[in-house]
């Protein structure tokens, strides 16, 4: 069985890094030619096709997140980010999760919303029609992907509600949808089309939009992981985390931020296995505002031997077949690394790695702070981008930190001086 704890990751060269990687997830030789040379992983044709007046491409780094351990199973994390120590953050969550055996994780199957709104009729009769004609409008559904239907997944239900608006009320029918491991905005959308038709002439009413709904109610994803007193600096940082979560659940401002640590997490795993990120932070956002007033995504609190217990539940739409792992090449090679067979796996990682980020984050902020790792981090790029050898890096950030003064100028005269 693989091991993700890997120690001293930070510490190797790229090669050596790379080398790990192979072999914990197999990676062919053609994938360590696109890991190693091509950076961004697309070419400005692919770019081309894939939006519209390109010009160009646009890379960002990635990483690898260790010690992961999810359900028993080990896993590396790639993470696509440009923000220094969250990677780091995310390991060093997920090593004190492990100690007590690491997350435990659960996602539901992925059922898809489609909304079809249905102007101009009275509702209650439509209602009616729309009931007596389910078969029919799932049968036209369904007939929108043959793959869907030879699994047996595809569309399986149809629901109607009220809205009362401004302009009056009106009517959202609405498809329940088994999309399998694809993220399923196209299938979801093709399917709403395809009924809409049918929707008018049983109602008699003028269809308006027919959209997947962002809101993925029906893809759920719970985790949560123990994380070790002692390991934590005692029951008393403890403590200082659970009032740090209980800030955050009752102020607006400090919870957006408290979230944003928890989607540095989930957003750098979704971009480096090609989900659609602005769909996960829209339902991930509505979702903590869910009780009418917007709170914490996480939960922490502490069991009986004082250690602390933090859990994240989220609605998560992820696939991983279809969309944009078709066309990216580092997509695939980051959904390879993970090692994952269904949309579900990759939802327990992607909320595993959430609240790890989370827990790392509200224990720094509860304790020294975060800008003395941030600096650190900051400094050893200043090293670096100063001209210094690997060797000389932890010198030169020792002696930085040490004078109060980290900036390129200070990394360049300390480097002149060895
Ligand atoms: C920074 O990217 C994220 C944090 O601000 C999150 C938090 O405040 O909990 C550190």
């Amino acid at each position: 069985m693989p091991d993700s704890s890997i120690s001293k990751f930070f510490e190797k060269n790229h090669k050596e890094r790379i080398e790990l990687i192979k072999n914990f997830a197999n990676l062919s030789s053609e994938d360590i030619d696109i890991l190693e040379n091509s950076p961004g992983g697309i070419t400005f044709e692919n770019a081309d096709k894939m939006v519209e007046n390109a010009i160009g491409t646009f890379s960002l780094p990635l990483g690898i997140a260790t010690n992961f351990k999810i359900n028993g199973k080990d896993y590396l994390v790639p993470m696509v980010i440009e923000e220094p120590s969250v990677i780091a953050a995310a390991s060093k969550g997920a090593k004190i999760a492990r100690i007590h055996g690491g997350f435990t994780a659960e996602a539901n199957e992925s059922f898809s919303i489609g909304q079809i709104q249905v102007l101009d009729v009275k509702t209650s009769d439509a209602i009616e029609k729309i009931k007596a004609s389910t078969t029919e409008i799932l049968k036209i559904a369904n007939d929108q992907s043959n793959t869907l239907s030879k699994m047996g997944k595809g569309a399986k239900e149809v629901s109607c509600k009220e809205l009362q608006t401004d302009i009056g009320p009106m009517l959202i029918v609405e498809l329940l949808i088994d999309v399998s491991d694809a993220m399923g905005a196209n299938v979801t959308n093709s399917m709403c089309e395809a009924v809409s038709p049918l929707i008018e002439k049983i109602t008699g009413g003028k269809v308006l939009l027919r959209i997947l709904s962002n809101y993925s109610t029906r893809r759920m994803v719970k985790t949560s992981a123990v994380f070790d007193k002692n390991e934590i600096g005692g029951e008393e940082i403890v403590d200082k985390i659970i009032a740090a979560y209980q800030f955050a659940d009752h102020d607006v401002y400090r919870a957006v931020t408290h979230n944003k640590g928890v989607m540095n997490g989930i957003i750098a795993v979704a971009n480096a296995t090609g989900q659609d990120s602005r769909a996960i932070e829209a339902a991930a956002n509505a979702y903590a505002a869910r009780s009418g007033h917007y709170g914490s995504l996480t939960h922490w609190s502490k069991d009986q031997d004082g250690n602390l217990i933090g859990t994240l539940e989220i609605p998560l739409s992820v696939g991983i077949v279809g969309g944009i792992i078709n066309v990216h090449p580092l997509a695939k090679i980051c959904t390879k690394i993970l090692g994952v067979s269904s949309a579900q796996e990759l939802a327990c990682i992607i909320a595993a790695t959430g609240l790890a980020q989370n827990f790392s984050a509200i224990r720094a902020l509860s304790t020294e702070g975060i800008q003395k790792g941030h600096m650190k981090l900051h400094a050893r790029n200043l090293a670096s981008a100063a001209g210094a050898k690997p060797e000389q890096i932890d010198d030169i950030v020792k002696k930085m930190i040490e004078a109060n003064s980290i900036s390129l100028n200070k990394a360049k005269e300390l480097l002149s001086q060895i």
